[in-house]
């Protein structure tokens, strides 16, 4: 059977689970302060990546929610957007699905249309220089009132042929998908696809709910159904995909070590799971360093490695024929590896 980190490195892959904030590295953030004159609470690179070490998810929101203040120009986003970009190409990701949080932009005063522009303007080149296929989500912060993510919505309005759907993230205790019914609704009817975190930190319960009152397509990290036997049986029939994050479940103190990560009991119990980053620079590394971390704690099979990959494209919004396109490549390249 082929080796794992040779099957990591070559098979064409998917990401579907990346906060393009959450790719700010912070070298990126240290020359964004400096280029748009913004004073923060560190001095250095080193001393900011040394406050790393998060209790739960809160803590981590808190610090990164800082750190997208030196995100002010159209440029700033296509800069950030096109340095995930070559992260993706050396991990051979050939197509992602990305969050952006507007609202934490625009709550500063920075526009909506430099934004989505200098995330879009970096997708694009990246289409054409890279190879890399994408589609944009737009997520809604659930600490702040429906309302919000109402106007939110409006703001879209202009841009939304370059939105495939939206999201909701941010912190989730005490924020369940019910609060949110009315924005979702007004996305499907404009045909939006329509995703939400659940059950990363919170419980089964809104897994649930995203599924009966969002409508999600997708549930974002989605763990904590290993609590309700009802919801995985129901996720299984119904094919519903979980966006698992390893090392941010790790890392956010969801489970103590990698070797507790359920990833691979989710994937034998027929759960649709793949791997993903999540907020790489925060979290210890982009896909590939996800997917070598779960190698090495959790010892899958060749097999198990694969059908993750494949996973990847199934859940992805990519049209069915490039779907197909890419799981005969998986098919083909872990042929030519074993
Ligand atoms: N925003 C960025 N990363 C997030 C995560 N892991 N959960 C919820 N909101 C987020
Ligand atoms: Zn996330």
């Amino acid at each position: 059977m082929a080796d794992l980190s040779d099957l990591i490195a070559q098979l064409p892959k998917t990401e579907l689970h990346i906060h393009i904030e959450g790719s700010l590295e912070p070298a990126m953030v240290m020359a964004l302060a400096a280029r748009n004159g913004v004073t923060l609470p560190y001095q250095s690179a080193d001393e900011l990546a040394a406050l790393y070490d998060f209790d739960n998810l809160q803590s981590f929101l808190d610090l990164y929610y800082q750190a997208t203040d030196v995100l002010q120009t159209e440029q700033d986003f296509f800069d950030l957007t096109w340095a995930y970009l070559e992260r993706c190409a050396a991990d051979r990701v050939v197509h992602t699905e990305i969050f952006f949080d507007p609202q934490s932009h625009t709550s500063r005063g920075v526009s909506f249309g430099s934004v989505i522009g200098g995330i879009t303007a970096a997708l694009a080149k990246g289409e054409s220089e890279l190879g890399i296929s994408n589609q944009l989500i737009m997520c809604f912060l659930r600490h702040l009132p429906e309302e919000d993510a109402l106007a939110t919505w409006a703001m879209a309005q202009p841009y939304l042929a370059q939105i495939a759907g939206v999201g909701l993230d941010s912190s989730e205790h005490g924020f369940p998908p019910e609060l949110f019914q009315r924005v979702f609704a007004k996305a499907k009817a404009a045909g939006l696809k329509c995703v939400a975190h659940a059950g990363e930190e919170g419980p089964a319960e809104y897994i649930e709910q995203a599924l009966d009152l969002l409508h999600v397509d997708r549930i974002d990290h989605g763990v904590r159904i290993t609590e309700s036997e009802a919801l995985m049986t129901r996720a299984v029939d119904d094919n519903m995909a979980l966006t698992v994050c390893p090392l941010s479940n790790v890392r956010l103190c969801v489970y103590p070590n990698m070797a507790d990560h359920p990833l691979l009991a989710l994937l034998d119990r027929g759960l649709r799971v793949m791997i993903n980053s999540d907020d790489p620079a925060y979290f210890g590394g982009y896909l590939n360093r996800n997917y070598a971390a779960v190698a090495e704690a959790l010892q899958p099979t060749a097999a198990q490695l694969i059908q993750l990959v494949k996973n990847s494209f199934l859940a992805s919004f990519l049209p069915a024929e490039q779907q197909q396109h890419w799981l005969a490549e998986v098919d083909r390249i872990s042929a030519s590896l074993s």
